[in-house]
């Protein structure tokens, strides 16, 4: 595929640093989600023609002139979006859908929150709960006002500030006292036992990031009556199969609401791959909200 446009992910830094090393056979080259125009096709592979516009899931390789896909995590342009802006959605997006619709199974009617709103997966989850559970009530914690305040337009019922609030206390407040059903978050250890405490019986802990480090003890005794559940899981290092697992879910459930306007992508800015050095500063100190998409050609 010829690469229009890629975008970044938290997890682009971490790589660079050399934290967080490509699965392997995947490409040594940044990058996990791309748009372009395909310019050679596999034998085999149905449903695809050359010369069609795409965006898609990558282990890898996204920050490059050319990248070669696994057909199976190829998305459609969702209609009336372009290549640049399609090049924001593949990674929020099938990390939004396999984590809080099918590991999480959201239900509609239940209370949903996401840490860090205002980021690349958080303005899409805010969205896509939405979108897709109507009735669900959706908090979101964020750093500034100004954040906060963007979250709330993009939907959110409730933001709260993690700097100046008790999240737990706020959740419950938001929740009648009941909690949350469905927690998305990016903190790991340094949240883990508040996470549970903001939870409802039931409730389900969805672990996708390590921002605030990996070890912590957990009260399992606080867990059992609650029947509280804990995920924690990575798109990247799946097997093929279960990532077009993912963007077949995703495409069928998100990418209709895409397509409405109901889900809208969110881009701070765009840069071209040369300036590839301040988009990760931006990222880096979290001046964005929602993605930074590089554009290639
Ligand atoms: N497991 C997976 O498959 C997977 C896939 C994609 C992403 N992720 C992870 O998901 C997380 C978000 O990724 P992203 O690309 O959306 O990154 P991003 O745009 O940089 O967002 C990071 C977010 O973290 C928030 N944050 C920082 N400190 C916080 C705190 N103390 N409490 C609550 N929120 C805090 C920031 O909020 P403010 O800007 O308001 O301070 C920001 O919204 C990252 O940890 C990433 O590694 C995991």
């Amino acid at each position: 595929m010829e690469v229009a446009a890629t975008a970044l992910n938290r997890a682009d830094l971490m790589q660079r640093q050399g934290f967080y090393p490509p699965p392997p056979g995947a490409s040594e080259i940044i990058g996990l989600e791309c748009s372009g125009t395909i310019a050679e096709i596999a034998d085999g592979v149905t449903g695809w023609s050359v010369g069609d516009q795409v965006c898609c899931l990558l282990a890898g390789g996204g920050y490059a002139e050319q990248v070669l896909v696994p057909a199976g995590q190829l998305l459609p342009i969702p209609a009336g979006l372009s290549l640049v802006e399609a090049a924001s959605l593949p990674e929020v997006a099938c990390t939004v859908w396999s984590n809080v619709f099918d590991i999480g199974a959201l239900r509609d009617g239940e209370t949903f929150l996401v840490h860090g709103g205002a980021g690349g997966i958080g303005t899409m989850a805010i969205q896509a709960v939405r979108a897709l559970r109507p009735a669900s009530r959706v908090l979101c914690t964020a750093g500034s006002p100004a954040k906060l305040a963007r979250c709330r337009e993009l939907g959110a019922h409730a933001a709260i500030s993690y700097k100046d609030e008790d999240f737990v206390a706020r959740s419950k407040e938001e929740s009648d006292g009941r909690g949350v059903d469905v927690l998305l978050d990016n903190m790991g250890a340094k949240y883990l036992a508040r996470n549970l405490d903001a939870l409802a019986l039931d409730g389900r802990l969805v672990i996708i990031g390590l921002q605030g480090g990996a070890k912590a003890e957990i009260n399992l005794g606080a867990m059992l009556p609650r029947r509280l559940s804990v995920h924690a899981t990575t798109l990247r290092g799946r097997p093929k199969e279960q990532k077009a697992r993912v963007v077949a879910g995703t495409r069928a459930e998100l990418w209709p609401a895409i397509a409405a306007g109901r889900i809208r992508p969110v881009i701070d800015c765009v840069l071209p791959l040369d300036d590839v050095a301040s988009a990760h500063r931006s990222v880096e100190e979290s001046s964005h909200v929602g993605k930074v998409v590089l554009t290639v050609r």
